[in-house]
């Protein structure tokens, strides 16, 4: 008995063994392609620039629909003028997904790369016991696949002084190979979590260009690097070294505990500017900062990679809002934000700016139409339809400033 368990468990060490150099293989090799310097896509020098729309699921469908819609008329010349083009895409369904067993079918991915930016709604990530086949996440896959490396979230409450711009990395740290874990024996679990050289510069990099566009004087980087000494490790290491290059700028360095509490503290969370961290600290940490700013259904996000950009909602596609009948009532802010940061990306910056003020002006000021995601609510539809009669009015820039002034 003793000796039939030992051998066992020697299968499931060399078993797991075998797994990890398989990683670490893949890991040099995706490191290796890293360092290939590719050019970025000048997206203004671009006769067309070609727009993917993906609806996602559950409450991303209406959610979408408004966004878009808002998209189209702000766009309406450039459309008009063939220099922007939607391409509606409708592959990307739990359903569709879950029919060919992938994170995302092969003809949706042809089609994603024949876009140069996305606008995607929430799409339900399976997971363990639930109805759908355990695939990917399509979040996932798609930074990956695109290789959208900087997922940028700003959060902006202007009547508290409130700006801030996170920069989560989004192709590696916990996610890279958070379906790939190991189990050994019965009794032992291993996830990995990597960091790499080029993935940490490429990320901490932008956020400081970001911040020396914007005349921004400090960059904030959070990590756990006092515990997780390795891959935080090198991406403070990381940061200190780039922060060297920027000489009107400072660098400080926040662990991920005490950053979720300094967001709450009023004495200090308006000092905070461009923020950068690991994967999964982002993920985290963008949520508690959405709920700030008024909820997660308030927050839009950009991934950017050098060919390709998506853009979407923070949040995911609330199954629970559905089975209740309450998809048409779902805040379609998320949306509409993300797509205004694409309008910034594709140089569209006063329709993005005017979407912007709008938003402002609808959610924090003036607030006539309020969403309670319930019938006692307005729908997505009259919400958007509110957006839209600010980002039209003549008098937008003129109230915007005002409201502000008078913080
Ligand atoms: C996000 C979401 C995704 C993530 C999920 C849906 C996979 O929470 O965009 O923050 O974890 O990155
Ligand atoms: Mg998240």
């Amino acid at each position: 008995m003793y000796i039939a368990t030992n051998q066992l468990i020697d299968n499931s060490v060399d078993t797991a063994v075998e797994k990890f150099r398989q990683i670490i293989l893949e890991q040099l090799q995706r490191v290796e392609k890293l360092m290939s310097d590719t050019p970025w896509t000048d997206f203004k020098a671009l006769d067309t620039i070609e727009i993917g729309v993906c609806p996602g699921d559950g409450i991303g469908i209406e959610i979408s629909k408004q966004a878009q819609r808002i998209l189209e008329i702000l766009l309406k010349d450039a459309t008009d003028q063939g220099s922007v083009h939607f391409r509606l895409i409708e592959g990307l369904t739990i359903e569709n997904r879950a029919k060919h067993h992938k994170a995302i079918p092969d003809d949706v991915l042809h089609e994603l790369k024949a876009c140069n930016v996305i606008l995607k709604g929430p799409t339900t990530t399976p997971q363990k016991g639930d109805q759908w086949p355990n695939i990917e996440s399509a979040n996932v896959a798609m930074r990956r696949e695109l290789d959208l490396f900087a997922n940028v979230r700003p959060v902006h409450i202007p009547q508290q002084g409130i700006d801030w711009s996170f920069f989560r990395e989004n192709t590696e740290g916990a996610y890279v190979l958070g379906s790939r874990g190991i189990n050994i024996g019965n009794d032992v679990s291993v996830d990995f979590k990597v960091i790499t050289e080029p993935g940490a510069e490429r990320i901490i990099r932008l956020a400081f260009e970001f911040a020396k566009a914007k005349n921004k004087t400090r960059v904030t980087v959070v990590t756990k690097s006092n515990i997780i000494k390795t891959t935080d490790g090198r991406f403070s290491a990381k940061a200190r070294e780039i922060s060297e290059e920027y000489p009107g700028i400072t660098l400080d360095e926040w662990y991920i505990d005490i950053m979720t509490a300094k967001l709450l503290d009023p004495a200090r969370r308006s000092d905070f500017q461009v923020l950068v961290m690991p994967n999964l600290y982002g993920d985290i940490l963008t949520d508690e900062a959405a709920q700030i700013q008024g909820g997660v259904g308030t927050a839009g996000s950009a991934n950017i990679g050098k060919n390709w950009a998506m853009f979407e909602a923070i949040h995911g596609s609330a199954p629970r809002m559905v089975d209740e009948g309450r998809a048409q009532y779902a805040d379609p802010s998320s949306m509409i934000k993300a797509s205004a940061l694409l309008l910034h990306h594709i140089g569209q910056v006063e329709s993005a700016t005017r979407l912007e003020k709008a938003l402002d002006i609808c959610a924090q000021f003036e607030r006539k139409v309020v969403l309670t995601g319930r019938p006692n609510g307005a729908t997505a539809e009259a919400y958007a339809d509110y957006v839209l009669e600010w980002v039209t009015n003549p008098e937008l820039e003129a109230t915007w400033e005002q409201y502000v002034k008078g913080k």
